[in-house]
């Protein structure tokens, strides 16, 4: 059986990539095993998808929910993995002193140890062709300071990515890290305001699921690496390979003060 997981498929990104590869035509799915917290969401999307649904309502900060992905795949028979894409995340706007060591922890345990451990369970079930899309984010080309932790999380997602998709290309399996700048019509921008809107009040050119779901898939297949989306990711990806990050971190300032 071929199948797609997606993570975060509850809202934003997640439920995007479900619904255009529920359209594709190319490198089905017989299956798709979807994972996020909110199972009535879940359930509400497997209802308008044409493809049949498997639903994982789980947290992924937990060891017993990853070890139960692994354990749905360890069970089946024949089981083959066309896509990975690790959609579940999420960050605080704010500066260091505003993070609690608990939401610390889950935004490293989410974004990082749940992505890493998924993606490691699931290589051993993927092949030529199956592709893998880490959702990571232009905030780990470089420091982004008031929003310090998660950039330095999606750092880690970004250079992960890469040094995979190096070790599995010979296996003709694809790693894309997928890095947009702010996207609007998700949940992401207002779960992580916290502070007040004092900083990222505005996010100009911000850019929307449709178009990073689309412009990336395309990206996975045609095998690169690094996605960036839209123009803002582009640049700043530009830029953050020539200019050292004091500066990058000084015309930020810039983006607060909008
Ligand atoms: N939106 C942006 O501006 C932006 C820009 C660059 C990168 N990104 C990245 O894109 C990815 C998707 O974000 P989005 O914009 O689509 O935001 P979103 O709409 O908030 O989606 C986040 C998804 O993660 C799931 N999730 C959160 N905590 C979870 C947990 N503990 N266990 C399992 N699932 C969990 C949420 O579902 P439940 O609440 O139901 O669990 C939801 O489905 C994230 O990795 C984010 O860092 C977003």
């Amino acid at each position: 059986m071929n199948i797609a997981i997606i993570t975060g498929a509850s809202s934003g990104l997640g439920r995007e990539y479900a619904r255009q590869l529920d359209l594709a035509m190319e490198n089905r799915a017989d299956e798709f095993w979807l994972v996020a917290r909110r199972q009535e969401k879940l359930e509400a999307l497997a209802d308008e998808l044409i493809t049949p649904c498997r639903i994982f309502a789980c947290d992924l900060t937990t060891n017993e929910a990853v070890n139960a992905l692994h354990g749905a795949m360890a069970a089946e028979h024949d089981l083959e993995i066309r896509w990975l894409i690790c959609a579940a995340g999420f960050g605080r706007i704010g500066g260091y002193d505003e993070l609690t060591p608990g939401t610390a922890a889950q935004m490293i345990n989410l974004n990082c140890c749940a992505a890493v451990t998924l993606t490691q369970a699931a290589i051993p079930f993927m092949s030529a062709g199956s592709h893998i899309l880490e959702i990571a984010s232009c905030a780990g080309f470089q420091p982004v300071p008031y929003l310090g932790l998660y950039a330095a999380t999606k750092s880690l997602v970004l250079s992960y990515s890469r040094s995979l998709a190096y070790e599995l290309a010979p296996q003709g399996i694809s790693v894309t890290a997928v890095c947009p700048y702010w996207i609007r019509d998700t949940e992401f921008v207002g779960r992580a305001q916290q502070s007040h809107g004092r900083y990222f009040r505005h996010l100009p050119l911000a850019t929307t699921a449709a178009s990073v779901v689309s412009r990336s898939l395309a990206s996975a297949r045609l095998g690169r690496t690094t996605c960036t989306p839209d123009a803002l990711s582009l640049l700043d990806r530009i830029l953050a390979a020539l200019l050292p990050d004091w500066l990058i971190m000084k015309a930020s300032r810039l983006l607060h003060l909008l």
